[in-house]
C-alpha cells in the first residue's frame, strides 16, 4: 500500500482544513493510507506522524486554520534539517509527500524532490505572493475579511468626515491591499512593489472632498512602510483629520469561504491524483480558472508581478 504524508506550513491559511480533507478523502478512497504530520517540517523532523482515517477529518471543511498545526522552521532550511526530515520519512515508510504552504514551505518541497522524495505542493497563503499561481488557497477569504473590516472602518470615517489609514498583511506582496482596495473602494493602495505617490493622494483627497466627499480610505501592505508615519504625513498635507487601523492576525482566521473550499478540495483532490501516479516534483496551480500541475522548480521561479492593470482600475473609479 502507498504511504501518502501530508503536512502544513509556514503563515496558516483558511483553507488549510478542507485541504486536509479533500487529501486524505481522495487518498483513502484511492486505496492508499495517509499519514498526517504535525506542525510542519519542525514535526517531520521530530517524528510527530500519526495514520489519519476517513473520520479524522470530519467536520473540518468549514474551520479556519490547520487541524496539523504550522510551523516556520529554521532547522529545516539546513542540510541536517533536511537529511533528518527525509530519515523519518523513510522510518515511516512514506514515500510521497503532500506539502500545502506558501512560498518558503513549496521551496522546502522543492529541496526534498531533489532529494528524491515524491513531493506535490499544493499553494495556500492569503498574502497570495506565488508567482506561478493566479491565486493561492486563503487569500480570498483573508480579502473577504478585509473588505468587511473596512466597510465598517468606512462607516466611523465618513461620519467624522476623516480619512484612515488601513494596514493589511503582506511583507513583499501588495495583493491583499490591490484586491481588498478595489472590493471596497478604497482610494488608494500602497504597496511594497510600488513608489509611493503621496501628492497624488493628498490631492485627490483634497479635490474630492471640496466635492462632498466625506471620506477618504488608503489601504497600506504592511511591508510598504510604517503606517502611522503615513497618516502623519498624509494628514500635514491635507490638513485631513487621519486614523489607522493594523488588521493584522485576524486577516489569517475565520472560516474559509466559498471559493476557498472549492479551490482547497480540488486541488486537494487533484494532488493525491497526481501524486499516485508517481509524479514527484511537482505544484498545483490556477491558471484562468483551470487547475494545472507544474514542475516545482519551474514554479518556484516563476516572479510574481504587480497587477498594475487592476490598480490603473482601482485609481479610475476611486476619484
Ligand atoms: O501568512 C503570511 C503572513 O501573514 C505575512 O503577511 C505576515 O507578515 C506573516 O505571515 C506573519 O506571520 P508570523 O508572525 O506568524 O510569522
Amino acid at each position: 500500500m502507498e504511504r501518502i504524508g501530508i503536512l502544513t506550513s509556514g503563515g496558516d491559511a483558511p483553507g488549510m482544513n478542507p485541504c486536509i480533507r479533500a487529501v486524505v478523502r481522495t487518498a483513502i478512497d484511492q486505496g492508499a493510507e495517509v499519514f498526517g504530520i504535525e506542525s510542519g517540517y519542525e514535526g517531520l523532523i521530530d517524528g510527530k506522524i500519526d495514520q489519519m482515517n476517513e473520520s479524522s477529518v470530519a467536520n473540518i471543511i468549514y474551520r479556519g486554520g490547520t487541524i496539523l498545526g504550522t510551523s516556520r522552521s529554521d532547522f529545516f532550511m539546513t542540510e541536517e534539517g533536511k537529511r533528518r526530515a527525509i530519515n523519518m520519512l523513510e522510518v515511516f515508510s512514506i514515500s510521497k509527500l503532500v506539502v500545502l504552504g506558501g512560498d518558503g514551505s513549496l521551496k522546502g518541497a522543492s529541496e526534498l524532490a531533489k532529494r528524491g522524495i515524491d513531493v506535490i505542493g499544493i499553494p495556500l497563503s492569503i498574502d497570495n505572493d506565488l508567482g506561478y499561481t493566479d491565486f493561492s488557497i486563503g487569500f480570498f477569504t483573508a480579502i473577504e475579511t478585509v473588505t468587511n473590516a473596512i466597510s465598517k472602518i468606512r462607516d466611523t470615517t465618513e461620519s467624522h468626515g476623516r480619512a484612515h489609514v488601513v494596514e493589511v498583511m503582506g511583507r513583499e506582496c501588495g495583493d491583499i491591499a490591490l484586491y481588498s482596495g478595489l472590493a471596497a473602494g478604497a482610494e488608494s493602495v500602497v504597496v511594497p512593489e510600488r513608489k509611493i505617490d503621496l501628492n497624488r493622494m493628498a490631492e485627490l483627497a483634497i479635490r474630492t472632498k471640496r466635492r462632498g466627499k466625506k471620506h477618504h480610505i488608503i489601504i497600506m501592505a504592511e511591508g510598504a512602510g510604517n503606517s502611522f508615519e503615513l497618516a502623519e504625513e498624509f494628514e500635514n498635507l491635507t490638513d485631513i483629520e487621519t486614523r489607522v487601523t493594523v488588521l493584522g492576525y485576524l486577516q489569517r482566521g475565520g472560516e474559509p469561504n466559498i471559493v476557498d473550499r472549492l479551490m482547497a478540495s480540488m486541488m486537494g483532490n487533484k494532488a493525491v491524483e497526481f501524486i499516485l501516479k508517481n509524479y514527484g516534483g511537482y505544484a498545483i496551480g490556477t491558471k484562468n480558472n483551470e487547475i494545472f500541475i507544474s514542475d516545482i522548480d519551474e514554479a518556484m521561479g516563476v516572479k510574481k508581478e504587480f497587477r498594475d492593470d487592476i490598480n490603473d482600475i482601482l485609481k479610475s473609479i476611486s476619484i
